[in-house]
């Protein structure tokens, strides 16, 4: 019998139905190359769930995702229903039951993926972005009082743990030795938030002289917001709190071409709990339906998961069929990549390359 990982598919909300199943049959076709079967199992967690039942996910909905080995979700929240409560109602959950403290996204300028930087090309911009992914400036602590009167006010409390903040860091040196490119980047705000970030850089020192033979540096989140722009070549790995992590790891795909191709791993690193992978864009309510999102973010994404699933000739697989597919002017583009081609089109090419390098 071949080895099959089970994994939990929420497709969620718009593009969400789109892309995944488009993803599906790249990680489905992968798997078949390499000799094992991806076990689907759908659930159908959207804001229509909500709005039907109230409630974004049942009851025991962590309980019904604990028993599998990964799950791959699209993106939820969409116009009717408040984002924070699509939010909190499903991801945020999650995330914080199963302890994926640590949100992992690649920045990688892809080929043939127009880059809004001059002189850029495919290589030049590749480094990582870890986000602490449980705690930080994304608390439930704090309230409001007087509400509706001229004495309204309200209270949001950031939190900073040392086991928090120790193991994300720990994690990020830990990357960056894997990956053989011995370089943190820390993003801070020391000199503006007086309590919290002293402490995320006490502890990143801490850490730091655990690991004597990385380099390491530190920006201010404006700066580094700017550098992020300005000079990208010299990151390799950046670490940062829930709030900078979350800002910088939009800003790192945006400066690659789109958001669109970019993934994000939502990780349990001890293996407690299932990881959970997804692409970095939403729902996209504009172009959902219409056939035209493009795949490649949740593809990536798959990949990441087959990586965890310790599948690495199967990611490697998608990978380069992904870049072989961008890089051949022939492929069909959807719109956001400047061309006028469909969803399906784009993902057929891709599914053809994953076959051609076995
Ligand atoms: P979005 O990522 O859905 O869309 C932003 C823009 O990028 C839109 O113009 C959209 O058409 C385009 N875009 C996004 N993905 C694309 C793709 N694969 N191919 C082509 N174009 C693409 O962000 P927005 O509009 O801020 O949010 C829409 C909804 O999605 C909201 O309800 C939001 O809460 C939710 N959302 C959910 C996320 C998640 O599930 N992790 C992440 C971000 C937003
Ligand atoms: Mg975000």
């Amino acid at each position: 019998m071949s080895r099959t990982h089970k994994i939990a598919i929420i497709p969620g909300d718009g593009i969400g139905r789109d892309v995944i199943p488009a993803a599906q049959q790249v990680l489905d076709r992968a798997a078949a190359l390499c000799g094992f079967t991806l076990a689907y199992h759908p659930f159908d967690w959207s804001c229509e769930t909500y709005h039907a039942t109230g409630r974004m996910m049942p009851d025991d909905g962590i309980t019904q995702l604990a028993d599998h080995d990964a799950i791959f979700l699209g993106a939820v929240g969409y116009p009717g229903v408040p984002d924070h409560i699509s939010l909190w109602g499903l991801l945020i959950p999650i995330r914080r039951e199963f302890d994926q403290y640590v949100n992992l996204r690649p920045v990688r300028l892809l080929p043939g993926v127009p880059c809004p930087l001059a002189n850029k090309k495919p290589g030049d911009i590749d480094f990582w972005v870890v986000r602490e992914n449980v705690e930080g400036e994304y608390s439930q602590i704090g309230g409001r009082m007087f509400a509706g009167t001229n004495r309204e006010f309200v209270e949001q409390t950031a939190i900073f743990t040392r086991f928090g903040t120790d193991r994300i860091l720990r994690f990020a040196f830990d990357l960056a030795t894997k990956l053989g490119r011995n370089h943190v980047t820390s993003a801070t705000k020391s000199n503006g938030i007086f309590h919290s970030m002293p402490f995320w850089d006490e502890r990143f020192a801490a850490i730091a002289a655990t690991y004597p033979e990385t380099r390491i540096d530190q920006y201010h989140i404006d700066i580094l917001a700017a550098r992020f722009v300005m000079s990208p070549e010299r990151f390799d790995v950046v670490v940062g709190s829930n709030l900078f992590g979350d800002i910088l790891s939009d800003l790192g795909p945006g400066v690659t071409g789109t958001i669109a191709v970019a993934p994000s791993a939502n990780l349990n690193p001890e293996r407690k709990f299932p990881s959970m992978f997804e692409p970095v864009h939403g729902s996209a309510p504009d172009i959902a339906g219409k056939g035209i999102a493009n795949p490649v973010g949740a593809i990536w994404a798959g990949a990441m998961m087959l990586e965890h699933l310790g599948e690495t000739e199967a990611a490697a697989l998608v990978m380069h069929a992904i870049e072989s597919a961008l890089a051949d002017p022939a492929t069909p583009r959807t719109p956001d990549l400047g061309g006028v081609g469909t969803m399906s089109a784009l993902n057929a090419a891709i599914v053809e390359q994953c076959g051609k390098q076995k």
